[in-house]
């Protein structure tokens, strides 16, 4: 078994470990703003393993690498022996004796845990059913660029208790600030996954308007995830109240931000107003995705950088 430094979920690392990272990804945003070459992990090599389709994930991983020095791999099932019935914990200990860090995009959440068991190398989770925790990486990122620490700041969920709900939960206990979560009925966060939050940082509301009230950042995402399409139609029926609109804005904090991890929906579980109007930081947060993740890679693979 192996005793590496993770990121297979959110709360793998510490608000302190995470102060780091967030003045870190600005450090390096700001050196690549300046088109100043910086290649700490030159040689090294990133594996990408996606068993999901991905656009953002694969470009920032990809060019973040690139930028950073080293080199990426792209693997997805149709094309290599993973998708043949190769045992997890096989592709693990191969992929792993030959690469220095490796990213999975995949289904369940104990999939990566049992690859990372048998990894010699830090694994990254780059989207399971369960959790997205890159992505809410760039998303705190983002709101610290534009409102400052999250501390004590209200984060409203609108929609599928789904990967991306998972990991504000997990989030807001590690970094200590506060989720409204609405969703349509049937659909809530699981009572274990609630459960395991408590509820200091965790409120669910039946009405939308009310999880908006107050909040600092008012967020969404896709009505069906990847993997849960067969239950498209139900869903677009369940989900129609839980359209993030401008009369939900309108009872968010007046500088309240919106985000959305995309690929969006307009019109499904986001307006065209919202999304393209002015609480909107959709464009930072898919670019901060690149930035995040290099401070993250940087941080796994030589722990904490002075320059
Ligand atoms: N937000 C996100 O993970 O996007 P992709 O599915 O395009 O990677
Ligand atoms: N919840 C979505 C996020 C896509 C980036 C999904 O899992 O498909």
């Amino acid at each position: 078994m192996s005793t590496l430094k993770h990121f297979l979920q959110f709360r793998d690392l510490s608000r302190d470990e995470y102060d780091y990272l967030f003045e870190r990804a600005r450090w390096i945003k700001d050196k690549f703003k300046r088109y100043e070459p910086y290649h700490p992990l030159f040689d090294r090599t990133l594996v990408m393993i996606f068993e999901k389709a991905s656009t953002r994930t694969r470009l920032s991983f990809e060019a973040g690498m690139h930028q950073l020095g080293g080199t990426a791999i792209y693997l997805n099932t149709r094309d290599s022996q993973l998708g043949r019935g190769e045992p997890v914990e096989d592709a693990a200990q191969v992929v792993s004796r030959m690469s220095d860090l490796v990213m999975i995009r995949t289904f369940e959440q104990e999939i990566i845990e049992r690859f990372a068991a048998y990894s010699r190398v830090p694994v990254i989770n780059g989207l399971t059913n369960e959790y997205h925790p890159c992505q809410i990486l760039a998303d705190i990122f983002t709101y610290i660029e534009h409102r400052g620490p999250i501390q004590g700041k209200t984060v409203a969920w609108i929609g599928d208790s789904n990967n991306m709900c998972n990991t504000w939960l997990q989030a807001a206990e590690v970094l200590g600030f506060n989720v409204h979560v609405s969703t349509p009925p049937g659909y809530e966060v699981e009572p274990e996954r609630a459960n395991l939050y408590g509820t200091d940082h965790f409120e669910e509301f039946a009405d939308p308007i009310d999880a908006c009230r107050g909040a600092d950042l008012v967020t969404t995402d896709v009505w069906t995830s990847m993997g849960f399409e067969a239950e498209n139609e139900q869903r677009m029926k369940a989900f129609a109240d839980w359209c993030v609109d401008a009369d939900m804005m309108a009872v968010a904090r007046p500088d309240a931000l919106f985000m959305h991890c995309l690929p969006a929906h307009r019109g499904e579980e986001v307006t065209a107003e919202v999304i393209d109007g002015p609480h909107s930081v959709v464009w930072d947060e898919a670019e901060n995705r690149l930035h995040a993740q290099k401070a993250l890679m940087e941080y796994l693979l030589l722990g904490r950088v002075d320059s």
